[in-house]
């Protein structure tokens, strides 16, 4: 099945025998057909939502104690819930990425059913975008991507090889969305959003079964070159996402919602330095540690797209407590059915 002309996406990739090649992936579409939920009629919109209460939940590690001795109580909320709105908005713009490439893989993937798959997918990428778009409109403004994130999508969008983009946008995008989505239903205390994260969580899970699927049937028939090409590619969307939050427009993106909410980034910045001085340092990132530690690491490592050297040394950069990491795992059985 696999033909090393079929790696670029100039063309479309037909598929003329509909024999069945993966009844795993069969099994993904069926499941996914079975699954279908409708955003508007699926979840109750009419809840009230409190936007300072889920930012809290979502981004309290921002919440320093030298810092929140000194804010009202009104600049403590209003900072939490543009908070909120700039991290779903990176979520909306990571579900557009999603939707675009499943798209894109309907057309390259090589089997039949491997193209039924992404298409449901994209199907799924286009509710993901609706409820997404409307629970923003909920807590707030919709901000501009982060520069790792925009970065990360437009490498996936353009690059020539359809195993390149299943890595990039399956394992680890979709790694890292299963993994915020688990640790935002953990911490944030909204009914609505709650119901909301357990259809989408549902769904992603089954995107990052299918991409793992695929991955493991076609990275095995690479020649030398393209398999590390696949591994420079890999290795390069990891880094930038582990960078994630400190290039300068990420910071012109947390201070222009300070400054929305009528506290100066100056004092601010300097309330977290002596906080993370005194020995506590901010916890902005646990569901991105969470993401690297659960998903997309081993992933890579058991798809031999990273060497256990290199994900190691990743992972030194990412500390995480064994309990905090249960917790999720925990959840994750609870919800992925
Ligand atoms: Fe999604
Ligand atoms: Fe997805």
């Amino acid at each position: 099945m696999f033909d090393g002309d079929v790696l670029t996406n100039k063309e479309a990739v037909w598929c003329w025998d509909y024999s069945l090649t993966d009844p795993k992936i069969a099994s993904l579409y069926e499941k996914s057909i079975h699954g279908q939920w409708r955003a508007a009629e699926s979840l109750d919109w009419s809840q009230a939502i409190d936007p300072a209460q889920v930012g809290r939940g979502i981004g309290g590690g921002m919440l320093s104690p030298g810092l929140t001795d000194r804010l009202s109580t009104q600049q403590r909320d209003s900072l939490m819930a543009g908070m909120g709105a700039l991290t779903f908005s990176q979520l909306l713009h990571g579900e557009q990425g999603a939707l675009m490439v499943s798209a894109d893989l309907v057309r390259l993937l090589p089997s039949a059913e491997m193209k039924q798959a992404a298409a449901s997918q994209a199907n799924d990428e286009a509710r993901h975008l609706d409820v997404f778009t409307r629970y923003i409109g909920r807590m707030g403004e919709i901000h501009p991507p982060s520069a790792s994130l925009r970065r990360v999508l437009e490498k996936i969008v353009a690059h020539p090889m359809w195993l390149a983009q299943l890595v990039g946008m399956q394992i680890v995008v979709e790694g890292m969305a299963l993994a915020t989505f688990l640790d935002m239903r953990k911490a944030a205390a909204c009914p609505l959003l709650h119901a909301m994260l357990d259809l989408v969580i549902k769904d992603e899970a089954r995107h990052h079964a299918f991409g793992k699927i695929a991955l493991r049937d076609h990275v095995g028939m690479l020649e030398s070159d393209d398999r590390q090409a696949l591994q420079a590619f890999a290795l390069d969307l990891v880094r930038i996402f582990r960078d994630w939050g400190t290039e300068p427009e990420d910071m012109i993106a947390s201070a222009y919602v300070m400054v929305g909410a009528g506290v100066d980034p100056t004092d601010m910045i300097a309330a977290v330095r002596q906080s993370a001085l005194a020995g506590h340092p901010l916890d902005l990132s646990r569901g991105m540690r969470y993401a690297f530690m659960a998903f997309i690491l081993p992933d890579l490592e058991q798809l031999g797209l990273i060497s256990p050297g290199e994900a190691q040394a990743i992972r030194t950069t990412l500390p995480s407590s064994e309990n905090e990491l249960d917790a999720l795992d925990r959840l994750r059985e609870e919800l992925v059915r």
